[in-house]
């Protein structure tokens, strides 16, 4: 007997589906894969990433991150290498995080401001091995701090004002050290005013400004901090200065004052559990707008694609796909160079 093909059985009831369609059928444009490129609306390129990197003291070493597998912290001279690979593959912007030694380490943040210090060595590195990538650095204390804050402790408090005035000299040094773009990640008030005048003063008026506009108090980053060193000594949590992860409302003013305080580009962070965040804010203002794909969403899927559980390779790509969908100009991911070396395979 066998079942009859279903090809060859009767429609269902007496629903005329070809009338109830009028003529639309959804999936004749998905078809065939040159359909499916050609109608396709979004499009992931090389130019729309931003890699973070780790650096650490030493020469030609490469140190694992256990909680972000295939990650790295570089010693300088590895990280003028890989920003040169990075530059021939075309990506455009390469952000820089110091692993500080932790007796260097004091609650003020004071090595943040020592013009020699490990991030300002990295930029001067980098410049001379690789003149066209740009260079982007992180403006918060919390790798310079013995307590893992972004800025001044006393108490139990984050002292807002007096950390602003450590971020301008934590800016300006950077700027003398030659970066292209500051990202100030500390969620103080007034921070990129006055950072931003800080800068023209100075002569650096050609500086630009990322700010973390929208950063939010998140259990995603906990990798990024082994990767730093501030897991182990972090004292309390952020939440008096990253935004609660139930606000909306609040990242369009927080991404309207950084824009009024003269940010050129602003950012979202965490990534795909903020993809409402990076929508509205694309929306309501139009301005280069960011998406910081962390330290934690990379651990998920390497985690899972290690277990054999997820295609790592297709979660990696359609991740980054659903951030140029929901409206971002760029995106900061650990996964930048394994995506542009398939990108440039046409892949
Ligand atoms: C610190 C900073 C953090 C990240 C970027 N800058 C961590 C934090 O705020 O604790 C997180 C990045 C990531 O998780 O990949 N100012």
């Amino acid at each position: 007997r066998g079942t009859p093909p279903f090809s060859a059985l009767p429609a269902v009831g007496s629903v005329d589906l070809p009338a109830l369609l009028q003529g639309r059928r959804m999936r004749r444009n998905r078809r065939t894969a040159w359909s499916r490129r050609l109608v396709r609306e979004t499009q992931l390129g090389i130019d729309d990433l931003i890699w973070p990197i780790f650096v650490v003291e030493g020469e030609r070493t490469r140190q694992p991150v256990p909680s972000m597998p295939g990650v790295f912290r570089l010693t300088v001279d590895e990280a003028a290498a890989e920003a040169q690979r990075a530059s021939d593959l075309g990506i455009p912007l390469i952000a820089l995080f110091p692993y500080t030694d932790p007796a260097l380490r004091d609650p003020f943040g004071s090595e943040a401001l020592n013009p020699d210090n490990l991030v300002c060595r990295a930029i001067r590195a980098i410049r001379a091995a690789a003149p066209a990538i740009g260079i982007m650095t992180d403006v918060a204390l919390d790798p310079y701090t013995s307590h893992g804050h972004d800025g001044i402790l006393e108490g139990d408090q984050i002292l807002n004002d007096p950390t602003v005035g450590q971020l301008c000299r934590q800016a300006l040094i950077q700027a003398e050290a030659g970066v292209d773009v500051i990202g100030p990640s500390d969620m103080m008030d007034g921070r990129i005013g006055a950072i931003r005048r800080t800068l023209d003063m100075a002569g650096f008026e050609h500086v630009q400004i990322m700010s973390y506009a929208a950063k939010y108090a998140s259990a995603f980053y906990g990798p990024f901090r082994d990767a730093v060193g501030t897991n182990a000594t972090l004292v309390g949590d952020k939440r008096t200065y990253q935004m609660d992860p139930g606000n909306s409302d609040e990242a369009i003013r927080e991404a309207e004052q950084d824009l009024v305080e003269g940010a050129d580009m602003i950012m979202v962070k965490p990534g795909m559990p903020y993809l409402d965040i990076l929508f509205r804010l694309k929306d309501t203002f139009r301005v280069p707008t960011f998406a910081y794909q962390v330290s934690g969403e990379y651990a998920m899927i390497e985690a899972a694609a290690a277990n054999g559980w997820i295609d790592g390779e297709r979660a990696m790509m359609e991740s980054l796909s659903a951030f140029k969908r929901a409206g971002a100009d760029g995106i900061l991911t650990y996964f930048a160079p394994r995506v542009a070396a398939r990108i440039k395979a046409g892949l």
